[in-house]
């Protein structure tokens, strides 16, 4: 089945990143050269998606203006004879129309921002792209696409036992592949009482059915609306299915994360491999 837009979520606050996050939005946050909404957008491009649609909020001017002309800097760099910077900021931009921005009034939650979205996705299956699960390799939303035949479906992961706190855990029914039957889905359980260790990662596909449920408004985990809980509300319903993507994701909503990530798209890069490997193990050898 065609899946032709995508959502980007943009509009939580960041608190774990502050200071950065005051006056930057999250997303805006590079990875090497490229900010982390940036990588989203290239994963969804490469997936086929045509329409882009962010989800924003307050202090999120930057990610318009970042996917936006900006005629001073392209003049200054034409100006300069500095054509392969040119090309890069003038093949960042997106077919006229093809972009949108809702602005989420407040952040009341992933479910809500989605929802905010709703006037724009016209009854179709829509993909949904967290920026700050970044995925280093194949990209997970191709993979996602490749394999979606209809309902909802989510990129998993398993996780270490004491962090399932921290994401969406589904119970797995059966396994074919990279494709696990979900029969339920719970949003940040206690170690104690996850059903697994079968996180969701920032990757969705999700029919307008849950968007009939995100208009109930119910809050959830942390007093916010949160998408699982529409997507738990939809599997008696519609086919569930979570994809084991092949990359390796990277948590930049964490400090941690965002550092590692650093580092291994670093070492991805083949004008920067050898100068970060060389420092890497020369600053592990001076440790010993
Ligand atoms: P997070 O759970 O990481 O929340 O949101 P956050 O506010 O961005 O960051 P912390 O936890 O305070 O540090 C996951 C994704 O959902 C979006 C965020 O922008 C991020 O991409 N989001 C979250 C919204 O768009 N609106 C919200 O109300 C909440």
């Amino acid at each position: 089945m065609n899946v032709k837009k995508a959502i980007f979520p943009v509009g939580g606050l960041g608190t774990r990143f502050l200071p950065a996050t005051k006056a930057l939005p999250k997303e805006m946050l590079p990875i090497v050269d490229k900010p982390l909404i940036q990588y989203a957008v290239e994963e969804a491009v490469a997936a086929g998606i045509e329409e882009f649609i962010f989800v924003t909020g307050r202090n999120k001017t930057a990610i318009e203006d970042h996917f936006d002309h900006s005629t001073e800097l392209e003049t200054a760099l034409l100006t300069k004879g500095k054509e392969e910077a040119l090309n890069l900021v003038q093949g960042m931009i997106h077919s006229p129309g093809s972009v949108s921005y809702v602005r989420q009034q407040e952040p009341a939650g992933l479910g809500h921002a989605i929802w905010c979205a709703r006037h724009q996705i016209a009854g179709e299956p829509v993909a949904v792209l967290l920026a700050d699960d970044l995925i280093l390799g194949t990209p997970a939303l191709k993979e996602m696409i490749d394999a979606y035949q209809s309902g909802n479906m989510v990129a998993v992961m398993n996780v270490p036992a004491d962090e399932t706190g921290s994401y969406g855990i589904v119970t797995p029914k059966d396994e074919a592949g990279q494709l696990v039957t979900i029969a339920d889905i719970v949003e940040k359980p206690d170690p104690e009482v996850a059903q697994s260790t079968l996180a969701v990662v920032g990757r969705y596909i999700i029919e307008p059915g849950v968007f009939d449920k995100l208009a109930e408004g119910r809050k959830g985990a942390g007093g916010e609306i949160q998408l699982t809980d529409s997507l738990a509300a939809r599997i008696s319903d519609v086919p569930f299915l979570g994809l084991r993507f092949s990359g390796e994701r990277f948590d930049c909503g964490s400090k941690l994360g965002f550092l590692k990530a650093n580092i291994a798209f670093a070492r991805s890069r083949p004008e920067l491999r050898d100068d970060i490997e060389k420092w890497l193990a020369n600053t592990l050898l001076s440790q010993k």
